[in-house]
């Protein structure tokens, strides 16, 4: 009787702990409650800086030793920025573009993570400025800067960066995987000729897994500076 009740007993801590590790395992594959990561101090300190644009380091992430191998979806890519005080490049100008498309092209990379993001979650409702989404919906997640209206060549610029095709065959961004599996296209991905297209922007789905370009954010390396007195950024 005694034993039997040890061994209930034995049975129930191991049981719950076992089930315990299983649930958080189910957890981690589904990256439930994912948030944005706060920069390291020493990351940020040590970041890569591969090249600058007016003042602001960049990287592409297959060139860093350490993220090298890595292919990942838009949320990562993001926060392995973040703890470096970078975010993923914005392309607000012409000028920029021209330098990341020229990266793109002399490295042969196939496409990147740039951090372009439709707004279409919590918080995007009732904004009757973002509509059509598709046309006015499109943001640069690292400032939140507005990106131009998708379906005309942008203030300041000589081309449509926006590719011409793809999937559909019609012009981008086309929500392409959405009419494939209702799996929204709200991530702005610069490809490599995938469509015969040359180097353009695409609207992807957001946990396609992709090499990605960093630019020194001012956000979190102020943050860092100013929490971390004397730290050489
Ligand atoms: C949707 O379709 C794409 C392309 O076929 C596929 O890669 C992806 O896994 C699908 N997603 C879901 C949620 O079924």
């Amino acid at each position: 009787m005694k034993l039997a009740l040890v061994v209930v007993a034995v049975c129930i801590a191991s049981c719950f702990a076992e089930s315990e590790t299983l649930i958080r395992e189910k957890r981690q594959q589904q990256k439930p409650g994912r948030f944005l990561s706060l920069p390291i101090p020493s990351k940020c300190s040590s970041r890569p800086k591969e090249f600058n644009y007016r003042g602001k380091n960049m990287f592409l992430s297959s060139h860093v030793p350490a993220l090298a191998g890595k292919k990942v979806d838009w949320l990562d890519a993001r926060n392995l920025c973040r703890e470096y005080c970078t975010d993923l490049v914005a392309l607000e100008t012409q000028e920029k573009n021209n330098l990341i498309f020229r990266l793109i092209q002399t490295n042969d990379v196939p496409y990147i993570w740039t951090a372009g993001r439709l707004c279409d979650f919590k918080g995007c409702e009732g904004r009757t400025d973002l509509e059509p989404k598709k046309i006015f919906g499109w943001f640069w997640s690292a400032t939140r800067e507005k990106i131009q209206p998708t379906n005309r060549i942008p203030q300041g610029w000589g081309y449509n960066p926006w590719s011409q095709t793809g999937h559909k065959k019609v012009p981008q961004p086309d929500n392409a995987e959405y009419d494939i599996n209702q799996t929204s296209e709200s991530c702005l991905s610069v490809l490599n000729n995938v469509y015969n297209d040359g180097i353009a922007w695409h609207d992807v789905a957001c946990y396609h897994e992709k090499p990605f370009v960093c630019e020194d954010s001012d956000e979190l390396l102020n943050y860092v500076a100013a929490t971390n007195p004397g730290i050489r950024l």
